[in-house]
């Protein structure tokens, strides 16, 4: 019997049938094509030691190690997603793609539930290319010529304005130095589709723009990517597991259950250097 592949409207798609711990070749690729097209997929009951974890990750490429998040202890290649019930501020808590700041964004990420609350705690995503196809003709023109440029610095540099409650969740302030350039439009390396690729975590302006001659036309799209049509919600159990593509989507980590705990454990794989989609 095949894997089932249920789409969640603009963006991802919820996959039955599989064990990730025991994927065949046909499986595989079914699971390639549909990441390509639905921009996340996600999978309910999987039981993954963190061997596991790393070798599913392994089949999309080679590991990105972290280098601002807390590992779990004995696996640098899984970065730690926690929030203890004594702390307010969680990880990834506004609309962002992962890695933008990097001049080869990372693919995507497989994010792994270990613990959850009962209510709350789910994560949203976004598609930036339907976002992309629901834009006029003549602004996505426009936005075809330019190119903008993303910073780690103001998220997990020294001057990142971090609240107190952080302590243990983020190392290595001082690594954080990249910055990079990427068309604002680009081609997905996969699937061919062009993208919308400016997301309010990193992005800090359009190259030859000033921050503040940016912000009208950043806000305007941050708006229409978030818009509630453009977007799935996740809602967690133990053993669910997310694969997000962060070519393709946005995704938000809803901050709506102080005094309880949530624990994940995220893997990152490696990605290709963006091309314009014109
Ligand atoms: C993240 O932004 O990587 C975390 C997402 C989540 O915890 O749901």
């Amino acid at each position: 019997m095949g894997i089932t592949v249920q789409p969640q409207g603009a963006v991802g798609a919820e996959v039955g049938g599989v064990d990730l711990n025991h994927l065949d070749p046909a499986t595989l690729a079914e699971l390639r094509e549909a990441h390509a097209q639905y921009g996340v997929l996600f999978f309910r009951d999987q039981q993954l030691t963190p061997e596991a974890h790393i070798a599913l990750a392994e089949h999309w490429g080679e590991i990105n190690i972290n280098r601002f998040f807390t590992p779990v202890e004995n696996y640098p290649q899984i970065a730690e997603v926690r929030k203890e019930p004594d702390q307010q501020f969680n990880i990834g808590g506004g609309w962002h793609t992962d890695h933008s700041y990097d001049q080869i964004p990372a693919l995507g990420s497989l994010l792994y539930a270990k613990e959850v609350p009962t209510t709350g705690g789910d994560t949203l995503f976004a598609s930036c290319g339907v976002a992309f196809d629901t834009l006029s003709e003549g602004i996505k023109d426009m936005l075809r010529s330019l190119r903008a440029l993303h910073s780690s610095r103001h998220v997990f540099g020294q001057s990142a304005a971090l609240p107190d409650d952080v302590t243990g969740l983020f190392a290595n302030a001082d690594q954080a130095t990249q910055d990079a350039v990427h068309p604002v439009v680009i081609r997905h390396p996969l699937s061919g589709r062009e993208i919308l690729y400016v997301n309010p975590g990193f992005t800090t302006h359009f190259e030859g723009w000033s921050v503040q001659e940016s912000a009208p036309l950043l806000q305007f799209l941050y708006g229409h990517i978030a818009r509630p049509e453009h977007t799935c919600r996740f809602h967690w159990q133990p053993g669910s597991l997310a694969f997000w593509d962060n070519r393709a989507t946005w995704h938000l980590a809803v901050n709506d259950y102080h005094g309880h705990r949530r624990l994940m454990h995220r893997i990152t794989v490696e990605g290709v250097p963006l091309a314009a989609a014109r």
